[in-house]
């Protein structure tokens, strides 16, 4: 790990202009199924989010990512497709997809939309006729397809795992094998095909006219395997660290081998084809990698001139509430984008995590269980909100473009307490209930205290329910009170909007000690006390935002974060 006293001050130099918008945006998450429910039935939908989109550009967001709502038998939640080009029932229409567009054009909201390319639904129309063709079929070649090993082929091909637990292969009625990373229900592709590229460079064209101003592009490192697909005795699985690193950005973000079917160098074409399709549409439309690879020089390597826009910036969101590993992962992820002119990303929650409000009110503050439920240790609800509002106004004080996941601005923590018999992630029934899964940070948003479901469908159903402590987060509850989370992420944006903090710069300033955070991002002074002590402040700031109560003008508490303005 870098020390405070030797690293260099200037980390990142600022932008003069605000050039493309993916460099500096922030950019909300929606997961349909759990934002707003237009129709009764307690799973939210695009019209449900339609109405609902004035809050977003109240918030004061660039632009929306919307989770899938394609069609899909929805065995993991929709990133499972069925068919690339339709909106599943469930979530309403293709013209109601149009007209969320148009509303959030309206309103000045870019789109960003989801696409699965890894794998596909088992009832897609391609994995339909694989199976009823038969081995040795064109139809199956467009999977993979495989005998198994054993004298009667009775064991899987190789020894990988699925991600969400037990082998990644299942044996059909007439002997062969295929592929899933995932769930069996989301067989792979077999991206060798040339017909698989040409179909999705289509689909990608579908949305583009339609008017989608982006794609963030699912499990982004695992379309190419290495030929032959080899065994592989590592584990399977996100990020991972290492200590055999090639740089010091390096060795804070892992020298992880992520095995043989993530990160292989043939998945670099793919996104050069795509960026030539991007390339052909007016306006400015970005991919953004969901790509678990590390370290962050291996992440770079999607961001390169013509690949995509950006990455996610896992390293980030995967560090303990620790000031000194914090600053090494913000440093090295300026100087990793910064080799290849790509804009960093922030982001600390998503559907597929323990929400941050959660895991930094855990004993260690920051680690990532995958799911919380009976029985494990519960987090300090009201730590972790502390912590969560100064880890965002941390993030949002960093140039470069930040992620906010639906429900953070109201200070949401993750349903730590659902039944097991109302958890519905693959990942919790793969793994015998070992693993919790995701449903905890998937319930559906409280928007208004006093009305069923808190007011998240006009029915008062939910498809999760909602702990009763989620009246008090409600955003009828938290709006126009000031120093509420939601008018503390408001003041926040409206803020980094105004001073340009997306496209600055970053400078550190050693001077506050080791348990904190401090950077000049151009005239605004971000100060994050990590620490659980008070920490003193130059005497003549000017406090402009605060992610808790100050004392007084010169003591910052504990687990607080300020943006200020020296004297
Ligand atoms: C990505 C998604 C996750 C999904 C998985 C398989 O990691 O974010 O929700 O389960 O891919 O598509």
């Amino acid at each position: 790990m870098t020390s405070l006293d030797t690293r260099p001050a200037l980390v990142h130099a600022p932008s003069a202009t605000d050039g493309e918008w993916w460099r500096h945006a922030v950019i909300y998450q929606v997961y349909p199924r759990s934002f707003a429910d237009g129709s009764g039935d307690g799973i939210g939908d695009l019209p449900g989010i339609t109405s609902r989109l004035p809050h977003l550009a109240e918030l004061g967001v660039d632009a929306v990512w919307l989770s899938p709502f394609y069609r899909s038998p929805q065995a993991d939640a929709g990133y499972d497709v069925a068919d690339y080009r339709a909106v599943d029932p469930l979530f309403g229409t293709l013209d109601d997809f149009d007209a969320l567009l148009l509303r959030a054009h309206d309103l000045g909201l870019r789109v960003i939309v989801d696409l699965v390319p890894n794998h596909t639904s088992d009832e897609h129309v391609w994995f339909e006729a694989a199976m009823a063709a038969g081995p040795g079929s064109a139809e199956r070649e467009r999977y993979l397809f495989r005998e198994g090993r054993g004298p009667a082929g009775e064991l899987p091909p190789n020894n990988w795992q699925s991600i969400f637990g037990g082998p990644a292969w299942t044996r059909v009625a007439d002997g062969q094998w295929y592929l899933h990373l995932f769930d069996s229900r989301q067989p792979d592709l077999n991206w060798e095909h040339p017909e698989v590229r040409s179909e999705f460079e289509d689909v990608l064209r579908f949305w583009l006219d339609r008017g989608v101003d982006g794609f963030r592009i699912d499990v982004a490192h695992g379309m190419v395997k290495e030929p032959g697909l080899p065994d592989w005795d590592g584990h399977v699985s996100m990020i991972e660290g290492s200590d055999d690193a090639a740089s010091p950005e390096d060795a804070v973000s892992g020298a992880g081998n992520q095995g043989p079917m993530f990160d292989q160098d043939g998945v670099h074409e793919i996104y050069r084809a795509w960026n030539r399709v991007l390339a052909q549409y007016a306006g400015d439309r970005a991919l953004v990698a969901e790509a678990w690879v590390e370290p962050l020089s291996r992440l770079a390597r999607y961001v390169r001139p013509d690949e995509m826009q950006q990455a996610f910036n896992f390293a980030f969101l995967a560090t303990l509430w620790d000031a000194p590993a914090l600053r090494s992962v913000i440093e090295a992820s300026y100087v990793t984008a910064d080799s290849v002119g790509a804009p960093t990303t922030w982001v600390l929650s998503n559907h597929d995590v323990v929400r941050h409000a959660s895991r930094l009110g855990l004993a260690e503050a920051g680690s990532r269980p995958n799911g919380i439920g009976h029985g494990d240790e519960q987090p300090d609800e009201e730590l972790g909100l502390r912590r969560a509002r100064a880890a965002t106004l941390l993030m949002l004080g960093l140039p470069g473009s930040a992620y906010l996941y639906q429900g953070e601005e109201l200070g949401l923590p993750d349903h730590t307490a659902l039944p097991d018999q109302l958890r519905q992630d693959p990942a919790f029934f793969r793994t015998g209930g070992a693993e919790r899964g995701r449903d905890g940070c998937r319930v559906p948003l409280p928007w208004a205290a006093d009305e069923a479901g808190f007011g998240f469908s006009p029915t008062g159903v939910t498809w999760l329910p909602q702990p009763a402590s989620w009246a008090a987060y409600a955003l009828d509850a938290q709006r126009g009170v000031a120093g509420s989370t939601y008018e503390t992420y408001r003041g926040a944006l409206a803020l980094r909007r105004a001073e340009h903090l997306g496209t600055g710069g970053l400078t550190w300033d050693n001077a506050f000690g080791d348990e904190v955070i401090a950077f000049e991002n151009r005239d605004v002074l971000v100060v994050a006390n990590l620490g659980a002590d008070p920490v003193e402040l130059p005497v003549g700031l000017t406090v402009l935002a605060s992610s808790g109560d100050l004392p007084d003008a010169t003591t910052l508490p504990g687990d607080t974060t300020i943006w200020a303005r020296r004297a």
